[in-house]
């Protein structure tokens, strides 16, 4: 059984990640989950400087899912490549950093600094938090999608994966111009915007009013944008979206994905990333599969 997946220039053990924003750097997972079975970990956004992020309450639980509106709260990229890197390049996994740029210019100078250091497999461009104002929405318009892709990759030599909104009318255009750019894969999808209301005191629940929604209840609109780009865009897809069991995984190979990324279960199941690794095998033989890119992309009629 051959579990390594290939995205463009990067190379995994096996197609199961950790979603940016729900497995912190990773030391707060030790101990708990074995970093060894997992095919990569990506840690919370970094930004250029520190962020405090936005006022609580940031969290709510939803039906089947949460809304959070963290506001990209992080320790800024000096910290991360001087605190947490170091760390991170000790784990036996691959480790894609996160970053998310105010301007396109900020992405640039992040993505040459992070492309200096060594110890990251490839690097994941969050161009879809909804949370932040100032115009950090960057994956809802193809052109600056592109631009901003193209830069990183001229300055940057990492593996780049282009993380995009579901927030937008026509997801495929997006996903066509982060591959004219020239990332080697999308990441598909981060939070759907919503919100949440206390009626008995008429006041929005999240301190930020609105908020992302993830987990469990996103699943069916996460597969739905990773079929329609992998019918339509030649690049490697990562899914992601509610997935909470070993059917999810293969529901998002099927459709197109040729890795996943777990988020909002690792909230109540921190073990459950490496479960789904070790059940893989297992679930590819149902299929007859003996390699994970035998089923990738091969839903039937
Ligand atoms: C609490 C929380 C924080 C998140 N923070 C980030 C982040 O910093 N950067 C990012 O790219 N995505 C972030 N995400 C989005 C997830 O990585 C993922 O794309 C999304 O939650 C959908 O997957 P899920 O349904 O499995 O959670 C966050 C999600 C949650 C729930």
């Amino acid at each position: 059984m051959d579990l390594s997946i290939t995205l463009g220039r990067l190379k995994l053990g096996n197609p199961i990640l950790v979603a940016s924003g729900t497995f912190g750097y990773a030391r707060e997972m030790e101990g708990l989950v074995d970093f060894a079975k997992l095919g990569g970990i990506v840690p919370k956004t970094v930004t250029q400087a520190p962020r405090a992020g936005n006022p609580p309450p940031r969290t709510v639980e939803t039906a089947a899912g949460m809304l959070n509106a963290i506001g990209l709260d992080n320790d800024g990229l000096d910290h991360f490549l001087k605190h947490y890197l170091p760390y991170l390049r000790t784990l036996p996994t691959a480790v894609i950093g996160n970053i998310a740029g105010k301007t396109e210019a900020e992405f640039l100078a992040m993505a040459e600094k992070v492309g200096r250091s060594t110890g990251l497999a490839a690097l994941e461009l969050n161009l879809s938090c909804p949370n932040v104002s100032g115009g950090v929405d960057f994956a809802i318009d193809p052109a600056v999608t592109k631009r901003v892709v193209a830069g990183v990759r001229a300055v940057c030599s990492l593996p780049i994966l282009a993380k995009l909104t579901p927030n937008v009318t026509d997801i495929v255009p997006i996903a066509q111009a982060a591959a004219d750019g020239g990332a080697d894969a999308v990441s598909l999808v981060n939070t759907f915007v919503g919100m949440a209301i206390d009626w008995k005191r008429r006041k929005p629940i999240l301190g930020n009013v609105t908020g992302g929604l993830s987990g469990p209840a996103i699943k069916p609109l996460a597969l739905r944008a990773v079929w329609r780009v992998a019918r339509n865009v030649k690049i490697p897809i990562i899914g992601i979206g509610g997935i909470s069991n070993i059917d999810d995984v293969m529901e998002f190979l099927i459709a197109g994905a040729s890795a996943v990324q777990v988020g909002t279960a690792n909230f109540f199941n921190p073990t459950l990333s490496g479960t789904l690794a070790d059940q893989l095998p297992a679930a590819l033989l149902q299929l007859g599969a003996t390699r994970v890119a035998d089923i990738v992309g091969t839903l039937a009629g």
